[in-house]
């Protein structure tokens, strides 16, 4: 089969796009052809080497696939021959990941495709849709009529935040760096859209937020958390998400923090169990079905174009080039 892979950590161009045998699936698991996959930013950082992840070489690059059942291995309950599927948290912990026409995933990572979705919509939707569901309702508990702040709204997680924020009846600002973002941030739901790069970009937030007591759910997908301007716009118990950032340090207002009642969460996908992930996976699927979750493609390529994918993953979400709106999909097969 074709796969995109790694024989060593390093630049965009170690990735080598080549044939590789197809995978047996073992106990548990579920061989799916794949139809697309998708780029996360954490598929940057293990293929530069900057986070430690046990890789065995060669190891196949991804986490987000979607696809159609091949064949089942032992024991395999949920699914059978023929059944659409997606799912993400492939290529860590020792798994292989996505990149391949094959993959062999435990069905425990896996959902079912809703009839009306392309695998190219599910695979976008896939990590980033579970980490915002989770940091929405498992790490915040967002209640209707809160108001949920976030950062970078047409952003891989920031698009999903926006969406299921509004689609479970709360109130969203969200920040874009360009006309035509702050337009879809509208689009997907956002009741106030700032652009991040204006001067009155905070006394924007806080008109709005006043009206609401404060920001109630601070969803911040950026690496440099600005905790004192923050802290003052929260509402009294408001929850303030981390979830990107690894080298920050920031400075920390404690008192103003702690007599607000506030709540830092911080929190990794990748530590969801599976049942937390399926429950998100399934909550996602009801939403995509009920027209309230649209995962944004921004840019469709083939499989063997892999390492340009990641240089433009990596140009926007580390250096910051504002260079893509939704997902990079590659189309397998
Ligand atoms: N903990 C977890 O489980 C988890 C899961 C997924 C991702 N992450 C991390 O979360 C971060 C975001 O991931 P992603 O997939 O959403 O990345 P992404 O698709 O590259 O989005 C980056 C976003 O940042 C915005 N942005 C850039 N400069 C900004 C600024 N000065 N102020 C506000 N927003 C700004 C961009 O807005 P414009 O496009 O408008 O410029 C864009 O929306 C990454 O660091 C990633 O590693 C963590």
């Amino acid at each position: 089969m074709k796969a995109a892979y790694i024989t060593e950590t390093g630049a965009p161009g170690v990735i080598q796009y080549g044939d590789l045998p197809i995978p047996e699936p073992k106990a548990g698991e579920v061989l799916v052809k794949v139809g697309a996959t998708a780029v996360n930013p954490i598929d940057t950082y293990i293929r530069g080497g900057m986070i430690a992840m046990p890789l065995s070489y060669p190891y196949v690059i991804g986490c987000d696939l979607a696809g159609t059942v091949a064949a089942v291995g032992p024991d395999v309950k949920r699914f059978k021959q023929g059944d659409r599927v997606w799912g993400s948290n492939q290529g860590l912990f020792g798994r292989q990941g996505s990149f391949s026409e094959f993959a062999a995933v435990h069905e425990q990572w896996l959902y079912p495709t809703p009839a009306s979705e392309s695998d190219a919509q599910a695979a976008a939707g896939a990590l980033v849709g579970i980490t915002a569901h989770l940091g929405l309702f498992r790490c915040a508990r967002l209640q209707p009529g809160e108001l949920v702040f976030v950062n970078g709204g047409t952003g891989g997680v920031g698009s999903a935040v926006i969406q299921l924020a509004h689609a479970a009846g709360a109130k969203v600002i969200a920040t874009a760096g360009s006309p035509a973002k702050l337009e879809l941030c509208r689009r997907l739901g956002a009741d106030l859209a700032v652009d991040y790069k204006a001067p009155d970009m905070d006394d924007q937030i806080r008109k709005f937020a006043a009206d609401h007591g404060g920001v109630h759910v601070w969803f911040e997908t950026q690496r440099e958390p600005t905790y004192d301007r923050t802290v003052s716009m929260m509402a009294p118990r408001g929850r303030i998400i981390i979830m990107a950032g690894r080298q920050a340090r920031p400075e920390f207002p404690h008192g103003p923090f702690y007599t607000k009642d506030l709540s830092l969460i911080g929190f990794a996908m990748f530590n969801g169990t599976p049942d937390e992930q399926r429950a998100c996976g399934e909550a996602l699927n009801a939403a995509f079905e009920a027209g309230r979750w649209k995962p944004q493609v921004g840019m469709t390529l083939p499989l063997s174009q892999a390492a340009q994918a990641h240089q433009s993953q990596q140009d926007n979400t580390l250096e910051k080039k504002g260079s893509l709106s939704g997902k990079i999909v590659m189309e397998v097969g």
